[in-house]
């Protein structure tokens, strides 16, 4: 099959397109026929091995998981013995375990979904990561309510823009935070108020917030933590802290230390994918309240390019990879 494989960590000219063998699906996993996959940071994380303690995990020379991408949207083609539910032929979405930046991968079932009819595969294959994190964000750690004030800094990436109208299917009153080309787009998702950051610091305005959910991290924490309304919460949820050491690791943990001692700052998360968060979103877009939106698409033989498109931070929406069809 073909694929996108790295043998060492790097930039994206580390990225080759190369005929490698087909995996085979475990016990309790599917293999997918990928249509469809998406990259996020985590991708350009692990592509460039930074920042480096998490190479305790990923590899301490080289990358465990060779092949990029871990949003898919495909059909299943083979089952292994203990797995129900899902059979051959079935249009699915999820989270792959091997790398989607290929021809075929394996998918744990925890991690699945069948596509409902109604949703495109790119349209599905931009949900998993940013969706769920998005959820995890709003919904689950920042518990938002109806009628409470909610800012997101970093509004219109592939996270934002779930998060912004989520916060608004929840009946929260939005204020989306992003650069002039994006203030439109907010606007469709559905903010009630945009703040151009080129125009505007939302720390230094008189506005406070029962959520701030920081997409973006270019502020110290404590000076975020300035618009947090009394009983509120900040979130912060960034990796593209500086450091080649620490980077975001860094930020989270200094963020966690200081939850256990002030109360507006919430406690960071680190957001798993799991196949009931997708069959929650799935019924936000049922209900009309929440539709992904596709930034860019790119075939399987420019992931170097896609990569290095959203390595710059200013995705409008998913970076989408088309792979097979
Ligand atoms: N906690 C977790 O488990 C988890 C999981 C996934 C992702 N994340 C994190 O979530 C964050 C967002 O990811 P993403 O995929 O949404 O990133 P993205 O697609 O690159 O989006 C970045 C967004 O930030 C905006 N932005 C850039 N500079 C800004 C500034 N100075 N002020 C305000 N907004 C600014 C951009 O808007 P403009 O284009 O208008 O500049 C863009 O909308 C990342 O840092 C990622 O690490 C966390």
């Amino acid at each position: 099959m073909k694929a996108v494989v790295q043998d060492e960590y790097g930039s994206p000219d580390v990225l080759e397109l190369r005929d490698i063998e087909k995996p085979v699906p475990k016990d309790d996993e599917v293999l997918v026929r990928v249509e469809k996959a998406a990259l996020h940071i985590g991708d350009l994380m692990l592509m460039k091995g930074e920042p480096y303690i998490m190479r305790l995990g990923a590899g301490l020379r080289r990358p465990k998981k060779r092949i990029p991408g871990f949003d898919f949207a495909g059909r299943v083609e083979a089952v292994g013995k203990e797995v129900r539910g899902f059979q051959t032929g079935d249009e699915v979405f999820g989270e792959t375990n091997g790398g989607s930046c290929a021809e075929y991968s394996v998918v744990p079932t925890d991690k699945l979904v069948h596509k409902p009819g109604g949703l495109s595969a790119e349209e599905a294959v931009a949900i998993p990561v940013s969706g769920v994190t998005a959820l995890r964000g709003i919904r689950d750690a920042g518990k938002v309510e109806a009628g409470d004030k909610v800012l997101i800094n970093g509004a219109t990436g592939g996270v934002g823009m779930y998060a912004v109208q989520i916060a608004k299917a929840l009946g929260a009153e939005v204020t989306a935070v992003c650069g002039p080309s994006n203030v439109e787009l907010a606007k469709q998702l559905g903010a009630d108020h945009v703040i151009d950051y080129t125009q505007d610091d939302f720390t230094k305005g008189e506005a406070r917030y029962d959520l701030i959910l920081d997409n973006v991290a270019n502020r110290p924490l404590a000076e975020v933590r300035n618009s947090v309304a009394e009983g509120g919460v900040l979130i912060s949820n960034s990796a593209r802290s500086k450091g080649r050491w620490f980077g975001a690791v860094g930020r989270m943990m200094q963020a966690g230390i200081i939850s256990m001692f002030v109360k507006a700052q919430g406690r960071p998360f680190y957001s798993q994918v799991k196949s009931q968060d997708m069959v929650d979103l799935i019924a936000f877009i049922d209900a009309g309240e929440l539709r992904p939106i596709i930034d860019r698409t790119y075939p399987l033989a420019e992931v170097a390019e896609a990569m290095r498109y959203i390595s710059g931070g200013h995705a409008s929406g998913k970076t989408v990879i088309a792979v097979g069809d």
